[in-house]
């Protein structure tokens, strides 16, 4: 069994849906952890396309623009794709070969058991998610990594019971057929979640209480201008409060100036400093993080075809390795014809 590549570093597979563009929690979550991995191993990053048609499978007229854009972004925000494989999860067929092997051993209470179905099945109640896909989708991402010997998969917290799913599920195949799969272990991000906009706990798509990626400065402004801050405080002379306050969790995520940071707690803390101030210097840091993966995604997206190219050639590189796997794969299943 492999589980270092030729060069020796260990593998790290991960996966994000297309589902529209990239947002300041992406940044923070995900690709955060993304981007300094790749010094150190062996990555593969991917777009997760048939995961998003598990809840979206009624409009998928934007499918591939999405995930063009995403694939910008990604690069933007420094995946190198001289560093890393960076491909589309559906240009790798082998993903829905494993997950139907996969699927002759895996019980059905298992995914049912997994805390994120039933929770999507309430929270998308406009969807109909009593599909077998959607049932499916953890075993799905089973595949994704095991397909290529993945040690580690970099996830948000939201992602373990799926990678606790992944786990057992290789093992129960490798009781039937051998030690032919990797177990997956997760790296959690530090940082998991960021507050959206408007102090919901989360940054997302569907609250709209995001800041994207490719946001003008103005638009950042303006929406840095009407974030939620402590309601308590209606005038500046007033006291406020720090902890969860989504004003300065930005501030300490995305603010380097750390001595500017500390100086505005201590003064909102004793009611000494404006919001507008604490705003202002905010937009500031944001800005200044966000402009040079404005002028990367800019650079990338000048011509029309550096994407696609990429995804193109990351997908071969990624189906070479795949296709290996699933030959090792097949002969334990002692379903060859040679
Ligand atoms: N479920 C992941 C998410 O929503 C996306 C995903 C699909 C993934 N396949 C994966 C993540 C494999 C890690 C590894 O974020």
């Amino acid at each position: 069994m492999t589980t270092a590549t030729p060069a020796g570093k260990a593998r790290v597979v991960s996966g994000m849906r297309p589902t529209g563009p990239l947002h300041l929690g992406h940044l923070v979550g995900a690709l955060g952890n993304w981007v300094p991995l790749q010094d150190t191993y062996d990555c593969y990053y991917f777009v997760a396309d048939w995961h998003a048609l598990t809840s979206d499978y009624a409009n998928t007229s934007n499918l591939t623009a999405f995930a063009y854009e995403m694939a910008a972004d990604w690069i933007a925000a420094g995946l190198d794709p001289e560093k890393s494989t960076l491909f589309v999860q559906s240009l790798v067929p082998e993903h829905a070969e494993l997950y139907l092997l996969l699927s002759m051993v895996v019980p059905v209470p298992w995914l049912e058991r997994v805390p994120t179905y039933k929770e999507q099945q309430e929270n998308l109640k406009d969807k109909d998610l009593s599909s077998i896909g959607f049932l499916g989708y953890p075993l799905l991402q089973t595949a994704d990594v095991a397909l290529y010997d993945a040690r580690f998969v970099p996830v948000g917290d939201d992602q373990v019971a799926h990678l606790e799913l992944a786990r057992e599920s290789v093992r129960r195949f490798n009781n039937f057929f051998g030690d032919v799969l990797v177990e997956p272990q997760p790296l959690l991000s530090k940082f998991s979640r960021l507050p959206g906009l408007d102090g919901d706990k989360k940054m997302s798509k569907s609250l709209g209480n995001t800041i994207h990626l490719s946001e003008s400065a103005e638009d950042v402004r303006k929406k840095v201008r009407s974030m939620y801050t402590d309601p308590k405080r209606v005038r500046a002379d007033i006291p406020g409060t720090v902890e969860g306050n989504p004003v300065f969790i930005y501030h300490d995520a995305f603010n380097p100036n750390v001595d500017e940071v500390n100086d505005l707690k201590e003064r909102y803390r004793a009611g000494k400093v404006g919001d507008v101030e604490v705003k202002t210097k905010l937009a500031n840091a944001l800005n200044a993080h966000l402009e040079p993966i404005r002028e990367k995604r800019a650079q990338v997206l000048a011509n029309p075809n550096t994407v696609r190219d990429i995804l193109h050639e990351g997908s071969r590189r990624a189906r070479a390795v795949a296709i290996e796997t699933m030959e090792r794969v097949r002969d334990a299943v002692k379903i060859t014809y040679r």
